[in-house]
């Protein structure tokens, strides 16, 4: 790290730093330290990836490319520290076509928005198409493949990403300045905070893109990893993975999450696997948990809690073996890890009939995920 990068960073979070290891900068707040780590290049922004830590020995590493989660490493019931996300060991790894959103920050519109299309206020607004006729995570360029400034707050133990998205960005409305605070608390949690703010009227629905395996790929298939989900209703979708615009119960259906059972246990009674949205079962705007996710082997847990109506859970269907520079020389296979992505539903802006998307000027859009690590 260039001397200058640290004078700049120590100026930015208002304390200076104390240099455990030559070209490492590093800081501590109450009991998690920081550190900063060159990762890579991205055009002539130079990237880095931001390491926070906590006394139990709990990681997690933010990189400023799409704000993505690059290690996130927990405790096991015998308090072996291993890391639990896929990701890379350089920007290289992040910045392959194929990299399927690992870790990153998602937006504008996380999940689909079907036709790549949406009307309002009596206008259509195309959007860039790419995942069939339909715009995936954003379009292609989301908040995933952009430069986020990562700043820390003083006195805080957090980081605070920063993305201003321009007015027509794949063809979305308005300036739209995204927040994005990731803390990591001393009992073991991620939080992640976002709001934004926009100038026009536009849909919004940001997420984080971690894939999980709590055996830290122990078992390279999280098929007997155990799920619960707090939800009695689910979206169905369409063979592109549109809503139909249905909700549909999950009583006598393989969405039924609601009693712990293994992931594997009716995943061949699912089409390609699960890629469903679940409507959680709460009040809007309430804080609840979400899912429960757990590994035998490993004893490791974790609480999924949000605010947001929905959870997205992906069974990594599309994982397909053929990525480079990963970490551990892992291959991460079909079903070798998932994500539990809180969210609004896919394609809100053609359901009138689900939660609305829109964030108007004026308001501010929130939302709250925590990822919550232990063991049993
Ligand atoms: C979606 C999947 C998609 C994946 C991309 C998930 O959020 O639900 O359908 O293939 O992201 O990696």
């Amino acid at each position: 790290m260039k001397i200058a990068n640290v004078l700049l960073f120590s100026f930015c979070v208002g304390v200076l730093f104390s240099c455990k290891e030559e070209g490492k900068p590093s800081l501590s707040i109450g009991s998690i330290s920081i550190e900063v780590t060159p990762f890579g290049h991205f055009g002539n922004q130079i990237i880095n990836e931001y390491i926070l830590t906590n006394q139990n020995g709990v990681q997690v590493g933010v990189i400023n490319y799409g704000g993505a989660i690059s290690r996130l490493i927990v405790p096991d019931k015998d308090g072996n520290l291993e890391d639990i996300v896929t990701g890379f060991t350089s920007l290289d790894g992040f910045l392959q076509t194929n990299n399927p959103y690992f870790g990153a920050l998602i937006g504008r519109y996380a999940n689909r928005i079907g036709n790549a299309s949406f009307s309002l206020n009596g206008r259509e607004y195309r959007l860039e198409s790419n995942d069939n006729a339909n715009s995936l995570h954003g379009g292609r360029k989301g908040f995933d493949k952009v430069y986020w400034d990562v700043t820390i707050p003083v006195g805080d133990s957090s980081l605070l990403l920063t993305y201003t998205s321009p007015d027509g960005e794949e063809g979305y409305p308005g300036n739209l300045q995204v927040e994005v605070m990731y803390t990591l608390t001393a009992s073991n949690a991620l939080k992640i905070k976002y709001k934004a703010m926009s100038d026009q009227s536009t849909p919004i629905n940001l997420t984080s893109h971690a894939y999980f395996n709590l055996s830290a790929w122990k078992e390279n298939n999280i098929l007997s990893h155990e799920l619960t989900i707090n939800s009695r209703f689910y979206t169905p979708v369409n063979q592109y993975l549109i809503p139909t615009g249905e909700i549909l119960p999950v009583d006598g259906t393989p969405m039924d999450f609601r009693q712990s059972k293994s992931i594997g246990k009716e995943i061949s009674q699912v089409e390609g696997g699960f890629d469903h949205n679940w409507v959680l079962d709460k009040e809007i705007g309430e804080l609840v948990w979400a899912a429960i996710l757990y590994e035998k082997g490993s004893g490791r847990q974790m609480e999924v809690w949000t605010d947001a109506p929905g959870i997205q859970f992906y069974s990594g269907n599309f994982l397909d073996g053929t990525l480079n520079y990963t970490k551990n020389n892992l291959t991460y296979h079909k079903h070798s890890a998932l994500c539990l992505e809180t969210q609004h539903f896919p394609d809100s802006p053609n359901h009138p009939e689900f939660p609305s998307t829109l964030l108007h000027p004026g308001q501010e859009y929130r939302h709250t995920c925590i990822y919550k690590f232990s063991t049993r």
